[in-house]
């Protein structure tokens, strides 16, 4: 079989490796696709947003299988324009996608069908926004209707960085149309737990609990980034919380978006908040996560991509996803510098020694082989273990035979998945 895979991360190349494991994949494009990707598959200079170039390139190439990563081509409809010429892709299609793609969408969805998610209002207009934050409570959580390269979320601890935090969004476009509607919610506290599950629409199945670690510094300090490392599983996601996040979430949320006509295929992304008031919905996400994919996959004792075709044709069945009972951690190498400036361009060395995975997200490769850094995260070293404690010890030994110039990463991944474990014993 010729699969594609559209994206060109970290998240895309654990895809990959686990797709490879299947015995009748004779090829594996990747869509860019970067320089690390290129050693387990043949990377393709199409971006992920060309979804023209894309198609064509899927039909000149008669694949058997795609699978669309990325937020963006989903949002943009690749799952449909790819299904148009007849090639069977997972994902769900753009009306799906939606429930990522928009915020206002998500948020009305959940109050309509009684989804637990923080309160809220939606302004169109910037002046109702404003009066509206002279009397709301403090913090509040200013969110972007639509896509911002993850960035279109202010938590405001003051007024007056909610006020700037609107005028930023709707008079100063800084993500542009993404931010002509905004979201204006209620600030939740509790564990953050992140929950990918397969759907063919019907039936629904949580992957592996995981955890995330989106400051850029030790200790939860610094600028959100696209993530600096994860665990899995989250020790927070009890038996109890799961069974209670699937009554009221889960199936829940696919049987409203099938009551929409927009029912959902593919990956859905739960990010969820443990509160005093129970699990409540932070975001939806209509694609895998990145990092979590890194720790999830790993630990996936079945096929990928027989769940991912079960799934595209609707017949997804619990029997088919099994997930081994060890734990895994990806530590994010990431550039000094990243989430704002960094340089580019340092040779990559990986000891021989090495005995952990390695899965690429910034990376070039030179005419001469060499790989080069080549993005703010560089790449994630994951480990798995028996225990929790032990994949986190395995992951940071891993970190110690990879280098570069100017690598930076957070030194407290799991730690707080470890103290919550300590708790709970
Ligand atoms: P992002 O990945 O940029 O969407 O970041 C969203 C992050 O903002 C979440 O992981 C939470 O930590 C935080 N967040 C979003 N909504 C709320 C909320 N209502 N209350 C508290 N924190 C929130
Ligand atoms: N790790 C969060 C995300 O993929 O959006």
């Amino acid at each position: 079989m010729k699969i594609m895979v559209v994206g060109g991360g970290g998240r895309e190349h654990a895809i990959i490796k686990k797709i490879k494991e299947n015995k009748q994949v004779t090829e594996i494009f990747a869509l860019p696709g970067n320089g690390g990707i290129a050693a387990d598959a043949t990377c393709v200079g199409i971006g992920a947003k060309d979804i023209k170039a894309i198609v064509n390139f899927a039909k000149e190439e008669k694949i058997d299988f795609a699978v669309v990563a990325p937020d963006d081509p989903l949002v943009l409809g690749c799952v449909d324009a790819l299904a148009e010429v007849g090639i069977p892709a997972f994902g769900p299609t753009k009306a799906a996608a939606v429930i990522e793609g928009s915020k206002v969408f998500s948020k009305n969805l959940m109050r309509k069908y009684g989804i637990p998610t923080a309160q809220y209002e939606v302004f169109q207009d910037k002046d109702k926004a404003l009066e509206y934050l002279k009397t709301c409570p403090i913090p509040t959580v200013i969110k972007a209707d639509g896509l911002a390269l993850g960035k279109g979320v202010i938590i405001a601890e003051t007024r007056q960085a909610a006020e700037e935090a609107v005028i930023s969004m709707m008079e100063d476009k800084i993500f542009g149309d993404s931010g002509s509607s905004v979201v204006i919610e209620e600030f939740l506290t509790g564990p953050e737990v992140s929950v990918l599950s397969f759907t063919d629409g019907n039936v629904v199945v949580p992957m592996i609990s995981s955890m995330d670690h989106k400051r850029a510094l030790d200790g939860d300090k610094g600028l959100n980034t696209g993530g600096m490392g994860t665990v899995a599983p989250n020790p927070y996601y009890t038996q109890e919380v799961a069974d209670r996040c699937m009554k009221e979430i889960f199936l829940p949320t696919i049987e409203a978006m099938k009551e929409e006509n927009r029912e959902f295929r593919g990956c859905l992304y739960f990010g969820l908040m443990l509160t005093e008031k129970g699990p409540k919905v932070i975001e939806y996400n209509c694609r895998f996560g990145d990092p979590e994919t890194q720790v999830v996959l790993p630990l996936l004792g079945s096929d990928l991509l027989d769940i991912m075709i079960a799934t595209a044709e609707g017949k997804l069945t619990e029997d088919i996803v099994r997930f081994s009972q060890e734990s895994a951690c990806c530590v994010v190498m990431a550039s000094k510098g990243y989430p704002q400036k960094y340089d580019t361009g340092y040779p990559i060395t990986v000891d021989k020694d090495f005995d952990g995975v390695l899965y690429v997200a910034g990376a070039k490769k030179k005419e001469d082989g060499t790989v080069i850094t080549g993005g703010g995260r560089v790449l994630g070293v994951v480990a798995k273990g028996k225990t929790l404690q032990e994949a986190v010890t395995k992951a940071y030994e891993q970190v110690d035979n990879v280098k570069f110039e100017n690598a930076y990463y957070r030194r407290d991944i799991g730690e707080r998945a470890l103290a919550a474990q300590t708790k709970e014993a």
